[in-house]
C-alpha cells in the first residue's frame, strides 16, 4: 500500500555536502517528494522531536548533535514507504549498515548517522506534522 515516511538529512550529512547525493538516491529509489525544506532544530525543538527518547542515555548527545547545524526535512511517498526507506538507509549504527545504504555511504557514527527515517505510519505522520503545515503536506 502507498504510504508516507518522514526523513531528515542530519547536520553531519548537510555539513559534509551530501544533500544532493542523498536526495538523488532517495528519488532514484522510487520515493516521491511530497514536501522538502532546509531548516534547523534549536535545542528545544530537537528535545521535543526526540521526546520519546528522553529517558535514554544517548538523549542529551542526540539533542545537542541534532541542533548543531542545519538539516533537511522531507515527507516521502511510495508503496511500502516505511519499510523500504529503512532498508534504503541501513542500520542505525553505520558500522552495521549494509553496503550501498545511505548510512553505509555517508554516516560516521551512531549519532552522526546522516539520516533519520520514521519507524511507523503513526510516527511518520507525527514527525511530518512537526515540520510541515497541513497545506504543505497536502
Ligand atoms: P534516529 O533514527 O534519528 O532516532 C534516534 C537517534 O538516536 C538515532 O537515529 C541515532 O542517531 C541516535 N542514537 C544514539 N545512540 C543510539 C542508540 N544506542 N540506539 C539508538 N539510537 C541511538
Amino acid at each position: 500500500k502507498t504510504n508516507r515516511t518522514f526523513t531528515m538529512i542530519k547536520p553531519d550529512a548537510v555539513a559534509n555536502g551530501h544533500i544532493g547525493a542523498i536526495v538523488d538516491k532517495i528519488t532514484k529509489s522510487g520515493f516521491k517528494i511530497i514536501a522538502l525544506k532546509y531548516t534547523f532544530l534549536t535545542p528545544e525543538k530537537a528535545g521535543q522531536f526526540y521526546e520519546v527518547h528522553a529517558a535514554r542515555p544517548f538523549y542529551k548527545d542526540l539533542v545537542s548533535f541534532m541542533s548543531s547545524g542545519p538539516i533537511v526535512a522531507a515527507i516521502l511517498e511510495k508503496d511500502n514507504a516505511i519499510e523500504d526507506f529503512r532498508k534504503l538507509i541501513g542500520a542505525t549504527d553505520p558500522s552495521k549498515a549494509e553496503e550501498g545504504t545511505i548510512r553505509n555511504l555517508f554516516a560516521k557514527s551512531i549519532d552522526a548517522n546522516a539520516v533519520h527515517g520514521s519507524d511507523s505510519d503513526e510516527n511518520a505522520e507525527i514527525e511530518g506534522s512537526f515540520f510541515f503545515s497541513a497545506f504543505e503536506k497536502f
